[in-house]
C-alpha cells in the first residue's frame, strides 16, 4: 500500500494520475485539512505537519509514503529523510518517504536527478520557465536551483501564489479563482519583461485543479508541465527499482481518503474539483 499526502485536496491531482497509472495497487491518502493551507506557514511547522502525517500514513500500513505536495517536499522531504526517518523503527522496517520535485526538475530539464552538472545539449537550453507555488515553495528556491544547475541558460521567474491553494480549499468562488490566477501570472509575465514563457510549472498540486484558469490566461504559446503525469512516470521507474513498495497487487486495490479535517467537508470540496465518487473518512488518530 502507498501512501499519498497532501496538506488538502491537492494531491488528489497526483493521486488520480498515479490510480491510473497503476490500477493494481493500493493508495492510501491523507489530506491534513485541519492545517490546510501550509503554503504560508513557517518551516518547522510545515516539517512537523509533514512528520506527523507521514507516520499516520506508515501507521496505516503504508510502506512508501509519497508527498504529493510541493510545500511540503520542498520544506520538508530532506529534513525527513535524512535526519527523521533514519532515527525511527520505520527504517528497518524498509520505509521511505519520497517527494515530487525531483521527477519535475528532470522532466522540465530533461536530465536525470543524479546528474546535477550540465550536459550536452540541456546545458545550451534557453528556454523561459515560469514556475508558480506557495510563499514557501518559492522562498525554498528549489526549483530555480535545480534546473539551473542542470540547464544554466534557462531563464527562470518564480512566482508565488500565496492565496490560490487557500481559496481553493474554502470554496471561493469562481471568479475569485479566477482573479488569483490571473494576478499570479501577470506577475510573472512582468518578472519576465513581457516575454511569454515556454513552459510554466504549476508547482503546487492544488493548482491543477484550476489548470483551465491557468490555461485561458497564460499566453497560448506556453506549455503546461503536468506535474501529476511526469511523477506518475517517475513512480513507475521507482517501482521497478523497489518492487516492494507495490505492496499486494490486486484486482480490486484499496482507494481510501483520510482526512485530518471533517470528512464531508473534504468530500464536498473534492467533488467540486475532481469529480464525484470521493469520500474522505476521518483519520483516527
Ligand atoms: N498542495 C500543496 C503544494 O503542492 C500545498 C498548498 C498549501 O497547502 O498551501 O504546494
Amino acid at each position: 500500500m502507498i501512501g499519498v499526502f497532501d496538506s488538502g485536496l491537492g494531491g488528489l491531482t497526483v493521486l488520480a494520475a498515479l490510480t491510473q497509472r497503476f490500477p493494481e495497487v493500493s493508495f492510501v491518502y491523507l489530506g491534513d485539512h485541519a492545517n490546510v493551507p501550509y503554503g504560508n506557514r513557517p518551516s518547522e511547522e510545515i516539517i512537523e505537519l509533514t512528520r506527523a502525517s507521514v507516520e499516520r500514513l506508515f501507521g496505516v500500513g503504508c510502506k512508501l509514503v509519497l508527498l504529493g505536495c510541493n510545500t511540503a517536499t520542498a520544506v520538508a522531504a530532506r529534513r525527513l529523510q535524512t535526519s527523521w526517518l533514519p532515527e525511527t523503527p520505520w527504517t528497518a522496517l524498509g520505509h521511505n518517504v519520497i517527494g515530487i520535485v525531483a521527477p519535475t526538475v528532470e522532466a522540465a530539464t530533461q536530465t536525470p536527478w543524479a546528474v546535477t552538472t550540465p550536459q550536452y545539449p540541456q546545458k545550451f537550453l534557453t528556454d523561459r520557465i515560469a514556475v508558480f507555488g506557495t510563499t514557501r515553495t518559492i522562498a525554498s528556491n528549489v526549483y530555480a536551483e535545480e534546473i539551473r544547475k542542470r540547464c544554466p541558460k534557462v531563464t527562470l521567474v518564480q512566482q508565488v501564489c500565496s492565496e490560490l491553494a487557500g481559496a481553493i480549499e474554502h470554496g471561493a468562488g469562481k471568479a475569485e479563482l479566477e482573479r488569483l490566477v490571473e494576478t499570479g501570472i501577470a506577475g510573472a509575465m512582468a518578472q519576465a519583461g513581457g516575454e511569454p514563457p515556454h513552459r510554466a510549472i504549476l508547482g503546487c498540486t492544488h493548482f491543477p485543479l484550476v489548470e483551465h484558469l491557468f490555461r485561458r490566461h497564460l499566453p497560448q504559446a506556453t506549455r503546461i508541465l503536468s506535474q501529476p503525469e511526469v511523477v506518475a512516470d517517475s513512480l513507475e521507474d521507482y517501482l521497478q527499482r523497489h518492487p516492494r513498495y507495490k505492496g499486494e497487487t490486486v484486482e480490486t486495490p484499496r482507494r481510501v481518503l483520510l482526512t485530518t479535517g471533517d470528512p464531508a467537508e473534504a468530500s464536498a470540496r473534492a467533488r467540486v474539483f475532481a469529480g464525484e465518487g470521493l469520500t474522505f473518512e476521518r483519520l483516527e488518530v
